[in-house]
């Protein structure tokens, strides 16, 4: 039985609101399952030098903390992250995301460009992730074939679009989207152990009435996921008002095609920064998981989401660092702008929402996302053992801080921090 034990500066949640903090502690996995965290190493474990199933790692002074989970990336759009960040989401989309994003009808600049993503995702804060491809099918399972390579687990999705974009980038009609969707599907059944597909609607405004109720059945009858965008910017709002005139809300556009998923398949919706009540409900009826993009939201001058009241509302919430809208994959980054973006919405919006607390927005980077994938995202008894181990030393201090002080200090000044080793389910997928 394989047992991996880490010695070092322990951080995980026991709650959402409580970060536990041993130091000098050790953590130990068995078969890639936590079994728990201990101030001192149990004697069962005591002859870890002879034992050759126990792979024993000594990070003594590094701070070990769970993996991270993005739940909302575009991995086409990792090498223009950065630029047009001046226009808002539609004219963003015309002019910067559609013409790249069509360039990967071309295998071979699909092969290279996402060799650029996917290693960086392999050496970044990144555990696990779920990810936009582009509508192309041979390109997307390029990218899935090297999300596999990189031992982290993800779901990845092969895009959805039918209307409202240009001839490169669009889908003859709802059936040619479909027809291309389940040979996709057909062509990776079995291949991979941690790379799963995930059905992907663009956004209502991409997508016709006809293949979104195709979708729906399709996820229905396949017992995948969906992913998609919901209630991100104004104009896109009014837009999809225009566009499905029947729904009395965005969510309740997908809701009337069957599209949401449900609390046993449950979909992954990006930004819902105008949210309100009734939307809320629809969400939490149905499970739904938020993906909540502070970076994209303030590049894009979406808005800002408010994650207090989905919280209250007892809906699930995960942070998604969004590329390219959002300019970075860095997920300590995304902690960092949760909380700023928090105290803003209290500020200017509304005081009676008020800002997370640097406890929730690590939750919320750890276990909140990792709850997509199942028990993940903490080093709880029965989780599976995703895990970060960074090394802090060169955020000079002149006292010792606590454990706590050091995360957050990690999160304000993510730059001086250096990732040493990353596992998942076990399994060291990196190492510096
Ligand atoms: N809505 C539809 N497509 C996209 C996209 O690629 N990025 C963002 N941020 N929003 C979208
Ligand atoms: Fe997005």
């Amino acid at each position: 039985m394989k047992i991996t034990i880490l010695k070092g500066d322990i951080i995980y949640h026991e709650s959402p609101a409580k970060l536990t903090a041993i130091a000098n502690g050790y953590v130990i996995a068995e078969k890639g399952i936590v079994k728990g965290v201990y101030s001192a190493l149990p004697s069962e474990y005591a002859d870890v030098s002879q034992n050759s199933d126990i792979d024993f790692l000594d990070y003594t002074g590094k701070l070990i903390i769970p993996g991270m989970t993005d739940l909302h990336v575009h991995a086409p759009q990792y090498t223009f992250r950065g630029i047009g960040m001046d226009q808002e989401l539609l004219t963003w989309l015309d002019q910067y995301t559609f013409p790249e994003e069509a360039k990967y009808s071309d295998l071979s600049y699909a092969k290279r460009a996402y060799r650029y993503f996917t290693e960086d995702l392999r050496r970044g804060f990144t555990t696990r992730a779920v990810i936009f491809a582009t509508l192309h099918k041979e390109a997307t399972i390029e990218l899935m074939d090297q999300l596999e390579d990189t031992g982290l687990i993800t779901y990845a999705g092969k895009v959805n679009m039918d209307r409202n974009s240009n001839p490169e980038l669009q889908e003859e009609s709802p059936n040619a989207s479909i027809t291309a969707t389940k040979e996709w599907i057909s062509e990776i059944a079995g291949k991979y152990k941690r790379t799963a597909p995930i059905l992907t609607p663009r956004f209502i405004p991409s997508c016709s009435n006809e293949l979104m109720k195709q979708l729906g059945r399709l996820s229905k009858d396949t017992g995948l996921r969906i992913q998609s965008h919901l209630s991100e910017n104004q104009s896109e709002i009014a837009w999809v008002r225009e566009l499905v005139p029947q729904a009395d809300c965005y969510a309740n556009a997908y809701e009337i095609f069957d599209a949401i998923g449900s609390e046993k398949l449950p979909a992954v919706m990006a930004h819902c920064v105008y949210s309100d009540k009734r939307e809320m409900e629809i969400l939490k009826n149905h499970g739904t998981f938020i993906a909540h993009c502070p970076s994209s939201n303030m590049n894009l001058t979406s808005g800002i989401a408010p994650v207090r009241k989905f919280l209250d509302a007892g809906i699930p919430v995960g942070l998604g660092t969004d590329v390219a809208a959002g300019s970075s994959m860095n997920m300590l980054q995304t902690i960092l702008l949760t909380i700023q973006a928090s105290k803003m919405y209290y500020r200017l919006v509304d005081q009676s929402v008020k800002p997370l607390t640097f406890e929730e927005a690590f939750y919320l980077a750890t276990e909140g996302g990792g709850s997509y994938f199942g028990k993940v995202g903490s080093f709880k008894e029965g989780y599976e053992f995703d895990a970060l181990v960074l090394d802090d030393s060169t955020m000079y201090s002149m006292r010792p801080f606590t454990l706590r002080e050091r995360m957050e200090r990690a999160c304000y000044n993510d730059a001086d921090v250096r990732i040493l080793a990353k596992y998942v389910r076990g399994t060291q997928v990196y190492q510096k």
